[in-house]
């Protein structure tokens, strides 16, 4: 029981890295509010709350935030996860709206998290924060403009978080996936799939558990001594 009680919060619930999330951290322990868009699927753990809302959506946030609070009267960790492509084109060829449409989902949304949670968390002395960024926002990759972009300054953005509230008792990490077996990757072409499964040393697709391991330990206090970092989960990719 890793965060046992412990409540959190934790972004694109209903698929992938997020769910796989949602259910390893509720087995680990915690309460934990799930929210996305829409929900397909039910959890099974009963110390899963759905919250279908837009992360984009700073008003939607406060009202998260406020729920939680008269629930259960703090957040112990936000997982920022929600996240999308969006667009594989380079900057000559991407559109204004794309380049807006996911800045706005995988950076705003990020900081809108962020600042909601933030002042509960500097009330309280403690909380965790784990933002998914990608191994494309640690080292270089061509095309996905805004993609990459988004996803480096989440880098960034987590190690400002980390350096300005550390001595509020408040930690913030990024985890960096590297090609994961989740829908957002099926809905790809698979030749490009591939080029990327034969490119990375372990040979294979991550799963979304691997990665969610990745977040637990972070958000967990068993990283009580690590802020500011980063984590590689890429089956070596960017070792090369
Ligand atoms: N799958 C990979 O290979 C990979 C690699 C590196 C980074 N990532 C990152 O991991 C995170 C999760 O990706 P995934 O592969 O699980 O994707 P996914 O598409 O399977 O899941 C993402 C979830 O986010 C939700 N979402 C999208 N926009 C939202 C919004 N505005 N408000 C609330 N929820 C919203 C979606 O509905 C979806 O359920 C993303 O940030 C992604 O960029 C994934």
């Amino acid at each position: 029981m890793r965060v046992s009680e412990k409540v959190s919060i934790i972004t694109g619930g209903a698929r992938g890295i997020g769910r796989a999330a949602v259910d390893l951290f509720a087995s680990e322990g915690s309460i934990v509010y799930a929210v996305d868009l829409d929900f397909d699927e039910p959890f099974e753990n009963p110390s899963v709350q759905t919250v279908a809302m837009d992360v984009t959506s700073p008003e939607q946030w406060d009202d998260l935030v406020q729920r939680v609070l008269n629930d259960h009267g703090r957040i112990d960790i936000l997982f920022n996860n929600a996240g999308a492509v969006g667009s594989y084109d380079g900057i000559a060829d991407i559109s204004f709206e794309d380049w807006h449409r996911i800045i706005d989902l995988n950076l705003n949304g990020v900081f809108y998290g962020t600042k909601a949670v933030l002042p509960a968390m500097r009330k309280a002395g403690t909380g965790a924060m784990v933002h998914t960024s990608s191994m494309w926002g640690y080292v270089g990759a061509s095309g996905v403009a805004a993609y990459t972009a988004s996803k480096a300054a989440v880098r960034s953005l987590s190690k400002n978080v980390a350096l300005t509230y550390a001595a509020e008792g408040i930690r913030s990490n990024s985890i960096h996936p590297g090609i994961i077996g989740t829908p957002m990757v099926m809905a790809q072409d698979t030749e490009l799939t591939d080029d990327l499964i034969q490119k990375t040393p372990l040979g294979r697709l991550g799963t979304p558990r691997e990665v969610a391991q990745g977040a637990l330990f972070l958000a967990s206090d068993d990283a009580s001594y690590i802020t500011g970092t980063e984590l590689l989960i890429d089956g070596g990719s960017t070792a090369q």
